[in-house]
């Protein structure tokens, strides 16, 4: 099946009928370092073609969380289910073939300073599939075309604002047709209308492509435009999950508190 990015069918009815198959299941997920405690049994389930925004203040443990997904950190207890596959204990070639299926944004947009725009797309392309080179380019061209940055091919990372560097780190980390995107603060230090264009970004693939996504953010701006659903973070627990009206209506202090503070 064709998976152009590029195409604008867009609609409404995104959120009409999502059915409920689990993609994304974490159950008791434990993580220490050294003695610090940061995650202390989070239970979270993710559904096919559902955004989940984590919310929660810095240093809560969000960015281990993501990072607990992708394997690039282990847990301590728990378990981590992605389609269905316990990660825990799964070889390196196992749970590559997983990470292929997942696209990943990292804080800090992480492209790789001395390759070019371009490059920096192509790379996944490069290492994973067999396309040719031109297919490849047909491709890179595609994905920055959908996130506006077609433009800017041969400029290098340090050559182009923040946003424009996490449009790119979000078009590499959808190179690979993931079925599952993590982002981690895709909007932290923008500008507001920057940020209302990632934004718009991430609702344009969740309709189009019925992706299921977790998004890390302080933005609660953000976290109302693009989720669906919302789970705040405190002390290494979930303390509230819901829709972004049952937060901000929470009776709950700390709920109440972060809401207050932010927007
Ligand atoms: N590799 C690591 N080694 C030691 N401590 C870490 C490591 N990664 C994260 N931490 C600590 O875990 C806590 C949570 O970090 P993080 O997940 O980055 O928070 P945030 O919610 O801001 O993303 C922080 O106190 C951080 O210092
Ligand atoms: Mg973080």
């Amino acid at each position: 099946m064709k998976h152009s990015i590029a195409e604008d069918n867009l609609d409404n009815s995104h959120t009409a009928d999502i059915p409920s198959e689990p993609v994304l299941v974490l159950r008791g997920v434990h993580k220490s370092f050294g003695t610090q405690h940061v995650l202390d049994g989070i239970n979270l389930t993710v559904v096919r073609g559902e955004t989940l925004t984590v919310l929660g203040r810095s240093g809560t443990g969000k960015s281990v969380l993501l990072k607990l997904i992708i394997a690039l950190e282990n847990m301590d207890a728990g378990s981590i289910c992605i389609q269905g596959q316990e990660i825990a204990g799964l070889g390196l070639n196992e749970m590559n073939r997983l990470r292929i299926k997942m696209g990943f944004l990292f804080q800090c947009a992480a492209l790789y300073d001395s390759l070019t725009v371009e490059q920096n797309v192509a790379f996944p392309l490069e290492r994973h599939t067999k396309m040719s080179k031109s297919e490849r380019s047909d491709r890179v061209k595609e994905l920055l075309s959908s996130v506006g940055m077609e433009h800017d091919l041969n400029k290098m990372p340090s050559d182009i604002s923040g946003g424009m560097q996490k449009r790119v780190g979000l078009a590499r980390a959808l190179a690979l047709q993931p079925e599952i995107l993590l982002l981690d603060e895709p909007t932290a230090g923008l500008d507001p209308i920057t940020s209302g264009e990632i934004d718009d970004l991430v609702l344009k693939l969740q309709k189009e492509h019925a992706l299921t996504s977790i998004v890390v953010t302080h933005d609660l701006h953000s976290a109302r435009t693009i989720a669906n659903r919302l789970a705040l973070l405190e002390k290494g627990k979930v303390v509230m999950e819901g829709s972004f009206e049952e937060l901000a209506e929470s009776n709950d202090d700390f709920v109440r508190e972060f809401f207050k503070r932010d927007s």
